[in-house]
């Protein structure tokens, strides 16, 4: 332990993190690296993860990147085996690798099946083999951050297969959590709102942003540094009593703007916005 008696030392702890490269996964990076532990990262595009490596070395811990495509097993079990090679164990595995890109969404009476496995077995098959993954390789316990979204709990028109999985993936965070807590591994999750990232098409149009922002009381959107603040605080010893919880971080926003804008449109439409 560090002797500098702040709360959320992870000094010494080891941390994976899927999608550790960029986007929000680049901002636990960092925060996880601040507060002292080891990283590592892992991902399919290796320079961003050269990238997070040399940040968090320049923050003075150790750090290693592991090309990987999560949606194979065996470089899931190439990434556990890699990380315990170089560091011996694993303190926090963080899944946060995920997404929905356009050509992968739209209304779901038009839904192809392909859309559908594409989306939800990166987004919940290969979260959960990548947990039980970890969970297999924590002999010492752990914690594990399952990274859903505000979408896992309400009507995602356009992206309704995104949120099913998100939804899923809160469901098994508390089945893990129970089946693993006499292992010594707490499981949680962290559900984000609009967080800015260097992907963040959603926001380009102004209007966009603005109507977003109209949404949140605290003012503004998220930052990955707030998502990276909240895993720490997870992986950290100060939360070692909690476990099988879905945390929602988004300003104080509980409007589903993607619902509003979606009813606008079809009012809009049927002509229904002049009555
Ligand atoms: N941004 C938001 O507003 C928001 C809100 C709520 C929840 N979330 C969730 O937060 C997480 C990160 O989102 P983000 O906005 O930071 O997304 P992003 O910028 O698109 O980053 C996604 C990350 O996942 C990695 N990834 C994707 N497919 C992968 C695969 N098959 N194997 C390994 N890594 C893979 C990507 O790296 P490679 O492409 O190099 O593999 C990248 O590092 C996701 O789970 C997302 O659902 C985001």
């Amino acid at each position: 332990m560090r002797d500098h008696g702040l709360v959320f030392d992870l000094s010494g702890k080891v941390v994976v993190i899927t999608g550790g490269g960029r986007g929000i996964g680049r901002g636990i990076t960092r925060a996880m690296a601040k507060a002292g532990a080891n990283v590592v990262v892992a991902a399919r595009e290796v320079q961003p993860l050269l990238d997070a490596v040399a940040e968090a070395r320049g923050l003075g811990v150790e750090a290693l990147h592991v090309p990987t495509d999560i949606t194979r097993p065996s470089e899931i079990g190439a990434l556990v085996a890699r990380t315990l090679e170089v560091f011996g164990g694993i303190d926090c595995w963080v899944n946060n690798a995920g997404s929905a890109t356009t050509d992968d969404i739209g209304p779901l009476i038009d839904l192809t099946e392909k859309q559908w496995d594409v989306v939800v077995d990166l987004n919940l098959k290969w979260t959960f083999f990548a947990a039980q993954a970890a969970a297999r390789a924590m002999t010492r316990g752990g914690s594990i951050i399952n990274i859903s979204s505000r979408s896992g709990s309400q009507p995602n028109p356009m992206t309704g297969h995104y949120g099913a999985a998100k939804a899923g993936v809160e469901n098994l965070t508390a089945t893990m959590a129970v089946e693993w807590g006499h292992m010594g591994i707490r499981v949680n999750a962290v559900a984000p709102g609009v967080v800015v990232t260097e992907n963040s098409v959603v926001l380009d149009r102004p209007s966009r942003r603005r109507r977003q922002l109209e949404t949140i009381p605290l003012r503004r959107l998220g930052t990955v540094d707030d998502i990276g603040a909240l895993c720490v605080y997870l992986a950290s010893d100060e939360a070692s009593w909690v476990t099988g919880e879905v945390i929602q971080v988004h300003g104080g926003s509980r409007i589903p703007i993607g619902l509003l804008s979606y009813l606008y449109h079809v009012n809009e439409r049927l002509g229904w916005n002049d009555l």
